[in-house]
């Protein structure tokens, strides 16, 4: 890997624009709130604009969620209008949808909706297939900022990556048509192959079956939890899929996401109540370092503060929104000798990636039945650049910073949910001296080296040793591992690219 390679790689990335969609969205991952997962059909005007205010006043407008997404449900039961147009149901959005939008974007948010690549849509609604213009424009009119296009009741139109490519190329066509910067987020469960061709036309593609608010269980309507993890064309996704089976699925294409287009591991279940504390901060911090898309799925006007705390915490976020904007990558799984928790299940696995400033995330999750220390050697953390310990970094003491360390806490949290005033809740906020995005981007914080996006040292992994951490039964320790600098050295972090990035990129 020469020097010269990596510049061309750079110089590519940045000016021909070559990889994915292009459309300059969604440049690092989308992050909102969808209804769906806390209110399936139960939607209307008032739930979505009482909690866009809820966003705002909680600082989580600051720390980066700002789409508001209206998921299915919203249209007329009685159909399209005369003019074959798509309807809002008006005993839930009495006033149309317009008014809806201008709200959102006069608090600053964009606005997000939903429809079908089908006849109809999941819930059975009017689907936007063989009616792309129509329903584009519609989008357009309503002031739709993002779409979420799913593949229910598509007609037989699956099966082979062609197929499926065309059917959602004519809705990312007709969005385009109306002029409007639209972001489309597919949703067609990886069937077909989407991991390969999904950033061609879209910001982002599902990759798996829906989640449901489980850490490990299997569930026969995840139909794919049968198959051996990873296995890739497997026919009826389904739902009911758990944050362990989201995670196997994607581990071997997690190299694919890139700026613009991004593997979506589905909405977060934080704060539903399914899952243990460790569970949620499991779960929220994969899928920041795995750059999925990060949509809050909970009821955020009835919210427990163990909840705010975890999709608050601009450390983990960070992860996120990097500018790097490549996922980590899954450096070992392991399945011997782990003891089994109450579903069966006993695994860990070892995630790791590159950040832009040359820092290293790393993720210890440990998805078995017990407490255990989990170790993994510098050379395996860093195979990517190099396997066998060829990796230069291996010669260096790394610091460890735990991502969790500075959560916000617990009586902070209570005190901002219990506030009434919207005042109250931004003393609260200043007072916390809490992480505000809109003041200070996560590209400009992380190059100021903002205290606040790097947890807490605890320690020092030295030069060609093993990483070591204590590991509770389904819980992850996240770090960022910091590159102790020697005296005079030349080490270039930009200069050694992982192995598969530049094939991406070129
Ligand atoms: C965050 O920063 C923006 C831009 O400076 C400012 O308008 C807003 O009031 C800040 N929010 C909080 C909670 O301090």
């Amino acid at each position: 890997m020469s020097l010269l390679l990596s510049s061309v790689v750079v110089v590519a990335s940045l000016f021909s624009g070559a990889a994915a969609i292009n459309n300059g969205l969604a440049i690092t991952p989308p992050m909102g709130w969808n209804n769906w997962n806390a209110f399936g059909c139960d939607v209307s005007e008032n739930l979505l604009l009482t909690t866009s205010t809820q966003i705002s006043s909680l600082g989580l407008r600051e720390v980066g969620y700002d789409y508001v997404v209206l998921d299915d449900c919203w249209q007329d039961p009685k159909g399209r209008d005369k003019h074959g147009k798509l309807q809002p149901d008006l005993a839930k959005f009495p006033n149309g949808l317009k008014p809806i939008s201008d709200q959102l974007h006069s608090q600053n948010f964009k606005f997000g909706m939903y429809s079908s690549a089908g006849e109809m849509t999941c819930a059975r609604f009017e689907g936007s297939l063989d009616h792309e213009v129509d329903d584009a424009n519609s989008f357009a009119d309503f002031g739709v900022d993002m779409l979420k296009y799913d593949s229910c009741y598509h007609m037989g139109r699956v099966g082979t990556p062609s197929v499926s490519f065309n059917r959602f190329k004519t809705m990312s066509d007709a969005l385009k048509a109306t002029g409007k910067n639209i972001l489309l987020n597919l949703c067609n469960w990886g069937e077909d192959l989407v991991h390969t061709w999904g950033m061609s036309i879209s910001n982002s593609w599902r990759i798996t079956g829906d989640i449901y608010d489980s850490f490990s269980r299997p569930d026969d309507l995840c139909a794919c939890n049968t198959l051996e993890p990873g296995a890739v064309n497997c026919v009826a996704p389904g739902t009911h899929c758990s944050v362990l089976f989201i995670l196997n699925k994607v581990a071997p294409f997690a190299d694919r996401s890139i700026p613009g287009g991004w593997s979506d591991l589905d909405m977060l279940e934080v704060g539903q109540g399914g899952m243990t504390d460790e569970e949620y901060k499991a779960h929220f911090a994969l899928w920041a370092a795995l750059k999925s898309p990060l949509f809050l799925g909970n009821d955020l006007r009835d919210m427990p503060a163990s909840a705010l705390t975890i999709i608050n915490n601009p450390a983990i976020i960070a992860l996120s929104q990097d500018p790097h904007g490549r996922s980590v990558t899954r450096v070992r799984r392991d399945t011997e000798g782990i003891a089994k928790d109450e579903w069966g299940m006993g695994e860990t696995h070892v995630w790791a990636g590159h950040l832009q400033n040359g820092d290293e995330a790393v993720i210890l999750l440990n998805a078995g039945g017990e407490d255990i220390e989990m170790s993994v050697r510098l050379a395996e953390i860093f195979i990517p650049y190099g396997p066998g310990g060829s990796a230069p970094h291996v010669k260096y003491d790394w610091a460890i910073h735990d991502l969790w360390a500075h959560r916000m806490p617990q009586e902070t949290a209570e005190a901002l949910l219990a506030a009434k005033e919207v005042e109250d809740r931004v003393d609260i906020l200043k007072k916390a001296n809490w992480y505000n995005a809109t003041e200070l981007p996560y590209a400009k914080g992380l190059a100021k080296e903002d205290a606040r996006l790097f947890g807490e040292k605890i320690g020092i992994a030295e030069a060609g040793g093993v990483l070591k951490a204590d590991v509770k039964s389904h819980a992850a320790r996240v770090f960022r591992l910091r590159r102790v600098k020697k005296e005079g050295d030349n080490f270039n972090a930009k200069s050694i690219a992982r192995k598969g990035e530049e094939r991406d990129e070129l």
